[in-house]
């Protein structure tokens, strides 16, 4: 038995990055996915996820989904539903970054990092969670959202005021959703990311930046997108029992230090 054996799963920013490893991983264990984001062009480069998927043998789709549009959001889960009867687990990677402080956002950009990283979160949950509600348990649970926050939504992003505000959020409303629903069967973790490197630029990707974060974690590396992903699986399988409203660092320490 893999651990995630039949299991219909539909994963937001699954195209590039941490998203596109928790994919992988989930594949590999057995899970049916879906992948939903905006685009099928793989940050980091590469092939895109579903062709990677489906050369491997695996059953994976692609939904164009953009989270912060509600019909979007709803459409990505109807499509699981439709393509596998069942929605057992929703994993809400997908998120944006403007790096600015303060004083530099303009409000467009902190109402586009919030519909994106929060509301987004928001829409993809309380579509999936409606679904999750109406099928039949198995086992204790109807259905799990992973959400990926950041140590971001924990201690200040330098210079990154939206970005580390819709985090916050998300940490809370894993919380939310996770008591409001537990009684129902639902399970909602988060898993908390440190530094991984991905494709994103910009100047948290910087070689100065690099080598700070490095010297800054106990662990003396950055992360790789597989560490998240291997997280994010333990909270997505049967294996996470008793266990809800979490954040779940993954950071090599950093924030034990
Ligand atoms: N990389 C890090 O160091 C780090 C640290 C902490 C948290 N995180 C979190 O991990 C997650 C993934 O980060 P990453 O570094 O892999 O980012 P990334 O930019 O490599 O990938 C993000 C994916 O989300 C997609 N996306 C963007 N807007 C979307 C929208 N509106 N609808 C649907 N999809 C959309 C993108 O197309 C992309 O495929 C994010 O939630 C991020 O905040 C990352």
């Amino acid at each position: 038995m893999r651990r995630l054996d039949g299991k219909s799963v539909l994963i937001t920013g699954a195209s590039s990055g941490i998203g596109r490893a928790i994919a992988l991983r989930f594949a590999n264990e057995g899970a049916h996915v879906v992948l939903a984001d905006v685009t099928q062009t793989v940050r980091e480069g590469g092939v895109p996820t579903l062709d990677l998927l489906r050369e491997a043998g695996h059953d994976a789709e692609f939904v164009r989904t953009d989270v912060a549009v509600e019909a979007d959001a709803q459409a990505a889960v109807d499509y699981t539903l439709r393509r596998h009867g069942r929605l057992d687990v929703l994993v809400n990677d997908a998120a944006i970054s403007v790096g600015k402080p303060l004083l530099e956002t303009s409000l467009d950009e902190w109402n586009r990092v919030f519909a994106v990283n929060l509301t987004g979160v928001f829409l993809m949950s309380r579509a999936a969670v409606c679904a999750m509600l109406a099928q039949p348990p198995q086992g204790e649970v109807r259905g799990r959202i992973v959400n990926v926050s950041s140590q971001h939504g924990m201690i200040s992003a330098p210079g990154n005021v939206a970005y580390g505000t819709s985090k916050a959020g998300v940490v809370y409303l894993t919380r939310q959703i996770a008591a409001d629903y537990a009684a129902h069967g639902i399970v909602c973790n988060a898993v908390a990311p440190g530094k991984i490197v991905t494709g994103k630029s910009g100047p948290a990707a910087s070689a100065q930046a690099i080598d700070y974060s490095t010297a800054r974690t106990p662990m003396r590396r950055l992360g790789r997108p597989d560490d998240v992903a291997n997280a994010a699986l333990f909270l997505a399988s049967d294996e996470a029992t008793f266990l809800t409203g979490d954040n779940l660092l993954v950071d090599g320490g950093w924030m034990a230090a």
